[in-house]
């Protein structure tokens, strides 16, 4: 299995492309509060990328295999929804959490980032998975590096997850992105050290960690698209679009707003 590397050209606009993403986030981070309707949000981010920005919002009419076309241009999963979120009259209420995901298009480039959004006061567990997911991803993101393999990665994250006394969800991965919206390889949240493809400089992927309070088992709901927990427990989401450099990783959806690397980190 071979994976394209690529060019200091499209690394460029993916740069551009993954600032763009994360500027939505940015835009977007007061507006997410307690009476404001997901399908509202979904609007202003729409108006967002293609007015102000010039791009395209990925997710609107993504259709793979077997999937309806998405109706919407982010995903707005809210509490046990682990992803894929249709945006719609739900009102955020004090207390829930939120995963925004945002995918732009731009220059025929994508960038594809989320976050996770607390509204008002939420619990303390809440807060702890929040924090633990962002924690995942970013254990994920130290690994990589060109001569780490796809398996470091996984591991580092399934490890602290299941530490933690969470789980991490299977059935979704991060992705190689680039003029496609999902190409190879698939990016495992779970996995063995030094199993797996090894990275090359120039590769271009998503890690974006799936962490859930409960158990691991989740389902589709009715609309086909969005996912949520079978135990109906809480679970959260971090992702970056991230470039493989030799001598380690270069997080392209950065923007003012983006969070630093946890302390925990150091770096
Ligand atoms: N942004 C998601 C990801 O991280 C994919 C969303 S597909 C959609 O891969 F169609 F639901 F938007
Ligand atoms: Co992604
Ligand atoms: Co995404």
């Amino acid at each position: 299995m071979s994976i394209a590397l690529k060019t200091p050209q499209e690394i460029d606009k993916m740069r551009v492309a993954g600032r763009l993403t994360a500027e939505v986030l940015d835009y977007i981070t007061p507006l997410v509060r307690s009476g404001i309707t997901t399908g509202e949000l979904d609007r202003l981010c729409h108006d967002y990328i293609v007015d102000v920005q010039g791009g395209i919002p990925a997710p609107l009419n993504y259709a793979p295999p077997g999937y309806q076309p998405y109706p919407k241009s982010i995903c707005t999963s809210v509490n046990h929804q682990v992803c894929h979120g249709v945006p719609g009259d739900r009102q955020l209420r004090n207390g829930d959490i939120v995963n925004i995901d945002v995918t732009v298009i731009k220059d025929a480039y994508h960038g594809d980032s989320s976050r996770m959004f607390q509204v008002g006061e939420t619990s303390v567990q809440a807060r702890r998975l929040c924090e633990l997911t962002f924690e995942c991803l970013w254990l994920g993101i130290v690994q990589v590096k060109a001569g780490a393999h796809l398996g470091d990665i996984g591991h580092a994250i399934q490890q602290q997850a299941e530490r933690a006394g969470c789980s991490v969800v299977r059935e979704f991965c991060g992705h190689g992105i680039g003029a496609k919206f999902h190409e190879e390889p698939q990016v495992l949240h779970y996995g063995r050290p030094h199993t797996g493809i090894r990275l090359e400089a120039g590769m271009v992927f998503t890690i974006e960690p799936m962490i859930n309070a409960g158990k691991a088992a989740i389902r589709t709901m009715a609309d086909g698209w969005t996912i949520v927990t079978k135990d109906h427990s809480l679970s959260a989401q971090w992702e970056h679009t991230i470039l493989v450099t030799e001598t380690g990783y270069e997080v392209l959806t950065v923007s003012e707003g983006t969070r630093r690397p946890p302390d925990s980190i150091g770096s």
